[in-house]
């Protein structure tokens, strides 16, 4: 694989790691999206419940403004926790923004339980602009996922 891009969004970690493994077995960049500050700053439930509502309305976070330059890039991996049965909310904000002409994205992710993914890459094709997105892989968290993620990733080398 040429010169590889990692973008993610993880608010508890677990896509962070994820991220992590795609940079370290692929020698890829990275780039994490973050929202503006203690604009998440809520209890788990409540934040929940509000997240929910935003996507309803299609209310997006505004993300921190960092220097990213797509061009020396083909493949662009994107990584979102699996939120409401599709794409985290401040992923959304990242792609409505991004034009992804000649680009190729891979979507990635962690989920409470992989029967419950949804729309998330259907949606993705959807909100990345001129992307040609390729499947990828949404795992959820249990003793087998760093195993998984490895696998995936060694079969895409
Ligand atoms: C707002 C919100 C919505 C979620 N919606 C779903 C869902 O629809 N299906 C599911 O299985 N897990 C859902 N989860 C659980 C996350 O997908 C899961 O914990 C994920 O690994 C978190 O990733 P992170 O640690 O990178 O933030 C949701 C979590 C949050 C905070």
């Amino acid at each position: 694989m040429e010169k590889v891009l990692v973008i993610y969004y993880s608010k508890d970690g677990h896509t962070e790691k994820f991220a992590e493994k795609i940079r370290g077995m692929l020698k890829a960049d990275i780039h994490k999206i973050e929202v503006e500050d203690s604009l998440f700053n809520m209890p788990h439930e409540d934040f929940e419940n509000w997240a929910q509502k935003q996507a309803q309305k299609q209310e997006w976070p505004k993300i921190k403004d960092k220097p990213l330059n797509l061009a020396p890039y083909d493949t662009i991996f994107v990584g979102s926790p699996v939120w409401w049965y599709s794409i985290s909310m401040p992923i959304v904000s990242f792609l409505l923004k991004t034009d992804f002409q000649g680009k190729t994205v891979i979507p990635f992710g962690t989920v409470g339980g992989e029967q419950w993914i949804g729309k998330f890459f259907e949606n993705f094709e959807e909100y990345a602009k001129n992307a040609k997105v390729v499947r990828g892989a949404v795992y959820e968290e249990s003793p087998l996922i760093d195993k998984k993620i490895t696998d995936w990733i060694s079969g895409l080398e």
